[in-house]
């Protein structure tokens, strides 16, 4: 999704300031980039391609000014082109936009614009904007105004930052669309620090490098970013009261520490993620779990929200509370208010790692609407769900950068065993306690002694990779094919173990390897077994992913061992194992991993 970048007051840093908070911004996913400078006029570089691209085409310009803002985008209106990248500008080229979000109504707003005799350059819904500020000044206004006048008539998603030729300031407002500012040297709550820089961003890492103070804002929100501070209004201008929080992660974390993608490092991560998660929450020898300040949620039925990974990982949380006797369900945010379900007593859990991805946030609030409690499973701190929900979990797992979800998902499945502890009684608390002591370990025993990359090496160009489990595997299954698919841009697909034969099996043929997800020794894993006999009978090779309590490996071409663990740590441990398939295959295939082609990493439009 598109990233936006705003710095005042690094002097002639600012350019640079500009592009490096982009590159941090690029695990986003975007199409284009570009950047704007303001002294008294406004200089505007922008390129289709990459950030390379960029900085390629601003060796032949000298764009400087104390005030700047970038942008990287991610197509919605219109193709990555040169005319569509961001920064906009109007008519006189005085006004810069960069914008994340939808604008909903621009088409009436263009057509109006138009008919007055503005001139536009792009197809994005973006344009609109500076030709409104541009009306605005024009009509008498003054800059902030202006920039106010023309934010009220948008409708639709929206997180904006705006420059003006004479003008030492950014004016950026945010709808729906994450913004937050970075603080350097600011005193609370006053914005009255002269000689400050002052940064606002999508996201925290790009400018993480510069400081560590950071101010969320919120929805319906206006800030104003000068050399001699920054102020937080309401659109129409009311004083905002803002608390200044501090990050608690390095930059270092931000950086791929010697391995070759962030994907891989993150799942490297994963022992340490795990322990975060953990740590404090969990008393051993009294079974119990302290989740601090959750509240009393003690739900008598439950309802998850989530998307893509997440959504696996909320399929997997909703068979914990069934097996305890809650009635629980994981819907499909971006289906949830079509499907309307009946809320009742019923609590609603977003399961979002970004916590700002919108069909969730959409779930949330329809929730809420309809009289529900909201809980927010999610890895960042001030998000949007966070700061909407009535409760939130944070799962803990430091930033993940790779679009593809790794170690957050891992980190859901062990906070999310942890909520199901502590608001339902589970007959083997301790075991499971145990257990998720153990799992940290676990995932380091797959990570040292993988035979991962040796699988992926003989399967590298099959036709297609199927991935089967049933029960708490049934999402792992899911999720190896997510993974699988996103990253090698092959055709994979995850299936609940029994239901391969009734359809699905007519796809599988000697060049599509079935993963096959069976770990004890149950009726469960023998039924697995037996469709694996009937994948094995259409001549398909199996690897198996299991601990070798069943005899699932005589069945198998390849083993992923996973160690002995309880039932449900073993579908995390499981699913180490998959990702490494899957980065093994697509880094054979030498694809763009950690920027997979089409994606973002936080997904901010429904
Ligand atoms: C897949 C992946 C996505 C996200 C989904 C939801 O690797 O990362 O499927 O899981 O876009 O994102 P969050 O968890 O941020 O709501």
């Amino acid at each position: 999704m598109c990233g936006i970048i705003g710095c005042v007051g690094r002097g002639d840093e600012t350019l640079d300031t500009l592009v490096h908070g982009l590159a941090k911004l690029e695990y986003r996913g975007y199409d284009s980039a570009g950047v704007a400078l303001a002294t008294d006029t406004v200089d505007v570089c922008k390129k289709s391609g990459k950030i390379d691209d960029l900085r390629a085409a601003l060796e032949s310009r000298t764009l400087s000014g104390p005030v700047g803002i970038g942008h990287t985008r991610w197509s919605t209106h219109g193709p990555p082109t040169d005319e569509n990248a961001h920064p906009h500008r109007d008519c006189r080229g005085e006004v810069a936009v960069v914008h994340n979000g939808i604008i909903e109504n621009y088409q009436s707003l263009r057509d109006e614009l138009a008919s007055a005799g503005h001139e536009f350059r792009s197809d994005t819904d973006t344009e609109v904007v500076p030709h409104l500020i541009e009306d605005a000044l024009a009509d008498g206004a003054n800059p902030e105004t202006a920039v106010r006048e023309a934010i009220a008539r948008l409708e639709g998603s929206y997180a904006v930052a705006v420059v003006i030729a004479g003008v030492d300031a950014i004016f950026a407002a945010r709808n729906d669309s994450p913004l937050v500012l970075g603080i350097d040297d600011g005193e609370e709550g006053t914005g009255d620090a002269p000689g400050g820089a002052y940064y606002l961003a999508s996201d925290v890492p790009a400018f993480r490098d510069h400081t560590d103070r950071v101010v969320y804002l919120d929805d319906g929100e206006f800030a104003r970013l000068s050399s001699r501070g920054w102020r937080v209004t309401t659109l129409d201008g009311e004083p905002v009261e803002k608390a200044v929080d501090t990050v608690d992660w390095d930059p270092e974390e931000t950086g791929k520490s010697g391995y070759d993608h962030f994907m891989l490092k993150e799942i490297h991560e994963q022992p340490r993620a795990l322990r975060q998660c953990l740590r404090g929450r969990v008393d051993e020898l009294s079974g119990t779990v302290d989740l601090g300040d959750l509240g009393d949620l003690t739900p008598r039925a439950v309802q998850f929200v989530a998307c893509g990974t997440s959504y696996h990982a909320a399929i997997y949380a909703a068979q914990l509370f069934e097996e305890a006797g809650i009635p629980a369900k994981a819907y499909l945010a971006s289906e949830y208010a079509s499907k309307t379900p009946p809320i009742g007593d019923a609590l609603v859990i977003g399961v979002t790692q970004s916590g700002e991805t919108a069909d969730t946030l959409s779930a949330l609030r329809e929730a809420r609407r309809r009289g529900a409690r909201t809980l927010a499973v999610t890895n960042t701190v001030g998000s949007t769900a966070a700061r909407e929900c009535d409760h939130t979990l944070y799962i803990r797992a430091g930033p993940e950068i790779g679009v593809a979800a790794t170690k957050t998902f891992a980190s859901q499945l062990a906070a999310l065993n942890l909520l199901s502890l502590s608001v339902t009684s589970v007959s083997d608390s301790r075991d499971v306690i145990a257990g998720l002591r153990e799992l940290p370990g676990a995932v380091q025993e797959i990570l040292d002694d993988s035979n991962a990359e040796a699988v992926a090496e003989t399967y590298g160009d099959a036709g297609a990779y199927f991935f089967i489990g049933r029960g708490l595997h049934y999402p792992v299954a899911l999720e190896g094919a997510l993974k699988m698919k996103e990253i090698t841009y092959k055709h994979a697909e995850g299936f609940a173990a029994g239901e391969l034969k009734h359809g699905p099996l007519a796809l599988v043929t000697e060049n599509t390897p079935v993963f096959a997800v069976v770990t004890g020794d149950d009726e469960m894993a023998r039924k697995t077994i037996g469709n694996v006999k009937e994948v094995e009978a259409r001549d398909a090779p199996v690897v198996a992913v299991t601990d070798g309590q069943s005899d699932v490996e005589r069945y198998a071409d390849h083993v992923l061992r996973v160690p002995d663990t309880h039932r449900r740590i073993a579908a995390v441990v499981a699913n180490v194992q998959l990702q490494l398939v899957a980065y093994h295959t697509a880094a054979q295939l030498d694809r763009s991993i950690d920027k997979p082609r089409n994606l973002a990493k936080s997904v901010t439009v429904e």
